[in-house]
């Protein structure tokens, strides 16, 4: 067993990040355990989340376990959570409550937790105290151990967790079942040194370490061999993606050679607005397939709250680049995030965050409130907004967020814009798919169509979605 430590979760060395390439084996024991058996995988969090999500689902099928939508069917339930906010614990522990009832009933059922709550030590602590019917829990760390936990469960049948605190290394070749055949999730950066008050991820995640340029590159290559359209390039910081390594590639080489891969379409997130620079932004204005879409989360428009949250920047800072953004790369959209309710925001800060948004008139913004997270600066900061103040700030800000989503997208109507089809629509008989700039669009066509750019002329704007039909070739 190895739990994980607060303390050491915080730490920070210079110590050297070692890159593995042969940590991931099955032990031959195992090696066909699960044909003719079914695991469930469910992912919460970021999309951080969603690709470790597809590596243990490469996993599980390199051991021959084949993916069911329903608990009942499976002989394995893996849940990958998330921390970030309270909700998405909630999320979690009301999903444990089912999946308990079921294995009162089904006790061969192997139940597996990772992800980002298992790396807070009170978590851990819970789940060996309080959930001793978790056969396995582990961390962010060691997804490549997941056949080894499985074996040694499968032998001795008591509960196995293993969580380490660390700063982390880089594990290479770990297989991975993608989510769809054309757009592709591929990590270039983990973990996070910010330290922003509010937030869990440097703890969880470790500290910030950047994947060898070689080892991306490969990647996106191999991915454009097998059909992908899009790549996006996933961090917590990307924009200060190379600077652990210390050999003068940073960021704007990465986005220079990713293009000229030849990959159709390049995405990247989440750009911390600190790292962002002047050569980054002329290579993405520069090369076609460097989507022009930037996520550039602000987190607050007022520079008391920024400056108590470690952001690292003041507004007048923040909107210099904005700026800078739309005046070079030509129709850029530009999204962002926001909080409300951190500790002791006054009405007056909260206005100069409505202040901003109104003067820069994102194309959308994902809202939160602010949660507390035990372990984290901000959590012992004192607090004497009310939780209704909180509730009623969000609904102010989303009705500013919702206008100008609408305001943007119907700038749209009338437009022909390539769209890369990803897959059928919720909606009956249309595909849907993004535009360059990230907007969902919901098209009239047949589902021939998914895997290709195609030209669409934007018939509707809704505020959250795009109407669209095909011009002809
Ligand atoms: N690395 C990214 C953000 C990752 S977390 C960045 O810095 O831009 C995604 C978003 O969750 C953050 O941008 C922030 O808006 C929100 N968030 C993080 N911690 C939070 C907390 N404790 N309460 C509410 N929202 C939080
Ligand atoms: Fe969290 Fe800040 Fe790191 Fe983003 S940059 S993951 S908000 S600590
Ligand atoms: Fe959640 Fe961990 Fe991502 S806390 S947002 S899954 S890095």
């Amino acid at each position: 067993m190895n739990l994980p430590n607060a303390k050491e979760a915080r730490k920070r060395t210079d110590n050297k990040v070692d890159v593995y390439y042969d940590k991931y084996q099955i032990p031959a024991s195992i090696k066909n355990v699960g044909k003719g058996k079914k695991y469930l995988l469910l992912t919460y969090g970021c999309q951080m989340n969603v690709h470790d999500s597809e590596n243990i689902a490469g996993i599980m099928e390199e051991m021959g376990y084949q993916r069911t939508e329903t608990m009942e069917d499976s002989n394995i339930i893996i849940i990958n959570t998330c921390a970030i906010r309270e909700n998405a614990h909630n999320k979690v522990i009301g999903i444990l409550g089912r999946i308990k009832k079921l294995k009162e009933t089904k006790k061969d059922l192997i139940t597996i937790v990772g992800g980002c709550m298992p790396q807070e030590e009170k978590i851990a602590l819970m789940f060996e105290e309080k959930y001793k019917w978790i056969d396995i829990v582990l961390g962010t760390h060691n997804i490549y151990e997941l056949p080894l936990l499985l074996e040694k469960t499968m032998q001795d049948r008591k509960q196995n967790i293993e969580v380490y605190s660390i700063e982390g290394d880089i594990i290479e070749s770990l297989p991975a079942k993608r989510d769809s055949q054309y757009k592709a999730w591929v990590n270039i950066q983990y973990g996070c040194d910010k330290f922003c008050s509010y937030c869990i991820v440097p703890y969880t995640r470790g500290k910030q370490r950047s994947r060898l340029a070689k080892d991306i590159l490969e990647e996106v290559r191999n991915l454009k061999e097998q059909g992908y359209q899009e790549v996006t390039l996933l961090g917590q910081n990307v924009n200060a993606y190379g600077k652990d390594l210390n050999d003068g590639y940073g960021m704007a080489d990465l986005l220079r050679d990713t293009a000229n891969t030849g990959i159709a379409r390049i995405r990247f997130v989440t750009s911390h607005p600190w790292d962002f620079t002047d050569e980054m932004i002329d290579v993405i204005a520069q090369n076609k397939n460097i989507m022009p879409y930037i996520h550039l989360p602000i987190q607050s428009g007022s520079n008391n709250i920024l400056k108590r949250m470690n952001r690292l920047y003041t507004v007048e800072e923040y909107k210099k680049l904005y700026y800078k953004l739309k005046d070079k790369i030509p129709g850029v959209s530009i999204t962002t995030d926001i909080i409300v309710g951190f500790p002791n925001e006054t009405e007056e800060d909260f206005e100069e965050t409505i202040k901003v948004y109104e003067e820069l008139k994102y194309d959308l913004a994902y809202t939160f409130i602010y949660s507390k997270r035990e372990g984290t600066p901000a959590s012992v900061m004192p607090d004497k907004v009310s939780q209704e103040e909180k509730e009623e700030r969000l609904q102010r800000l989303n009705q500013v967020v919702n206008k100008y989503a609408l305001e943007s997208n119907l700038k749209y109507v009338d437009k022909v814009v390539p769209v890369l089809i990803e897959g059928p629509s919720d909606k009956n008989d249309k595909v849907m798919g993004y535009t360059e700039t990230m907007k969902l669009v919901n098209i009239k066509a047949s589902r021939e169509n998914i895997g290709k750019i195609k030209n669409v002329r934007i018939t509707e704007a809704k505020t959250w979605s795009l109407e669209g039909v095909l011009e002809d070739d």
